[in-house]
């Protein structure tokens, strides 16, 4: 038997991507102050920016549109998507939203506020974002593994409980109205979390009556990495484990535009009645009605028909090898990868990359310049640019300075990733002449999609 995992999908409709030389891409970042988001995307031949809305819809999903029913209420678009999300998540009230940070906004409007403590493995820039505007203090407690970007282990998106019961014990069950738990944990390199570790925060957080929210937007490639790595679910289908999964969970929060193969969605799913009640009160004010939340009705078709083929094994079996086989060819020429590689991206350890560049010459904004000039390859800093601060004229490093390549899913084939990895290894190579940056612009909030930049030259 071959042993090649292939692409499981024919494609059916292309769109070109346009080939421009160096020269060209040196110009137009130029022009775009050395910001990858400045860009225009028809200017970049490979986008790794983000695997968010960018996944291709399959043939039966463009059908599934079709048939979208538009009624204003009471659509039939609405029933069949509600009818997947209850049969996989086994959750009562179904609330449909634009995307994932719509289900967030109103979930920690009517659940947060000021003064409330959110625990999370780790929040995600706009739940933390969400959680804070709403008055709470968001808490990350990831595993301390998480943070050695060189070391194995099988469940690197864990949160460690022990901090979860200090904090509890610490901050009193009154101030905390849900804990969350993110699958995968991406912003520690869509690693994924254990049923272990969702089963014992579940068991502690019923110790205190305090409800758990999954942040479920990559639930199926998390459910898959348990397949693969967890005693006892090898026999399991990846259906099976997703829905032990949301068995432990009050409610999640959902963006479509990842699992559920859709270029845009997502939605609210919790069992308290009382809370639901609040949230259609909210969603009518900023969505949209309660049966199409922000979204027209064959949105909600393609969704419902994304969740079931998410979780058809052979595709995620490609999906994580692709990942997986990205990451190996990097690793064999030595260049530093976050590992194991997780579900969604390859992550690049800019600082032992660019050893010579310190944090505060940002080493990730230089390699994802680079990848853009070598070959037209977008990718985006995950370091000091996005999370690091001048606190009082002090220059604070982020923890980690990567660099993240997500991958679209169903977009690119295998020699994509191939031409990729060889340009990255390019890159790496010729490492030592790269330069530093520097912030000439920044705006005050979430400055790495605004921000100016200038290289340093010594
Ligand atoms: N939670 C997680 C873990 C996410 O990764 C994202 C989005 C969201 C919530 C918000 O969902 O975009 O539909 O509003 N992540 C994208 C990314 C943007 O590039 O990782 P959204």
């Amino acid at each position: 038997m071959a042993k090649t995992i292939i692409e499981p999908f024919k494609i059916k409709s292309v769109e070109p991507i346009k080939f421009t030389s160096p020269e060209y891409r040196g110009r137009v970042l130029k022009e775009a102050h050395y910001n990858l988001f400045l860009l225009k995307a028809e200017d970049v031949l490979i986008d790794f920016l983000t695997d968010s809305g960018t996944a291709a819809m399959s043939s039966k999903q463009w059908a599934a549109l079709m048939d979208g029913d538009e009624s204003y209420a009471g659509s039939r678009s609405f029933f069949t998507f509600e009818k997947v999300v209850k049969d996989l998540t086994g959750l009562r009230h179904i609330i449909p939203t634009h995307q994932g940070r719509a289900a967030e906004k109103i979930l920690f409007t009517v659940a947060g506020g000021k003064g409330k403590v959110i625990p999370n493995n780790t929040h995600f820039d706009t739940t933390r974002a969400n959680a804070e505007f709403s008055g709470c203090i968001a808490v990350d407690l990831p595993v301390q593994v998480a943070l050695e970007t060189d070391a194995f282990a099988d469940f690197k998106g864990d949160m460690d409980l022990n901090r979860l019961e200090d904090l509890v014990k610490r901050t009193g069950r009154e101030k905390i109205p849900f804990c969350m738990i993110t699958v995968t944990n991406n912003s520690v390199g869509g690693q994924p979390v254990s049923m272990k570790n969702i089963r014992e925060a579940k068991l502690l957080l019923d110790k205190f009556d305090i409800p758990l929210i999954l942040d479920a937007c990559r639930f199926a490639e998390n459910a898959f990495f348990i397949k693969l790595r967890e005693p006892g679910y090898r026999e399991k289908s990846v259906r099976e484990i997703a829905r032990e999964m949301f068995s432990y969970a009050d409610g999640c929060t959902m963006s479509a535009k990842k699992d559920a193969l859709v270029n845009i969605g997502g939605f609210l799913a919790l069992n308290d009645e009382a809370l639901a009640e609040k949230a259609r009160s909210l969603l009518i004010m900023t969505e949209g009605f309660p049966t199409y939340g922000g979204l027209a009705g064959r949105d909600l078709d393609a969704m419902a028909q994304g969740l079931v083929e998410v979780l058809d094994e052979d595709y995620l079996k490609y999906r994580i090898r692709s990942i997986e086989y990205f990451g190996e060819k990097l690793l064999k020429e030595g260049v530093p990868v976050l590992v194991p590689t997780g579900g969604h991206a390859v992550f690049l350890d800019a600082r032992r990359f660019l050893p010579n560049i310190p944090s505060s010459s940002y080493p990730g904004q230089s390699i994802a310049v680079e990848l853009y000039i070598e070959g037209g390859i977008r990718s985006v800093e995950i370091g000091s640019v996005m999370f690091g601060k001048e606190a009082g004229g002090e220059f604070q490093a982020a923890q980690l300075e990567l660099v993240r390549l997500a991958v679209p899913r169903r977009v690119y084939t295998q020699s994509h990733i191939d031409f990729a990895a060889e340009l990255i290894i390019e890159v790496f190579k010729r490492r030592e002449n790269i330069p530093g940056y520097k912030i000439t612009y920044e705006p005050p909030y979430l400055r790495h999609f605004t921000a100016h930049f200038e290289p340093v030259l010594s």
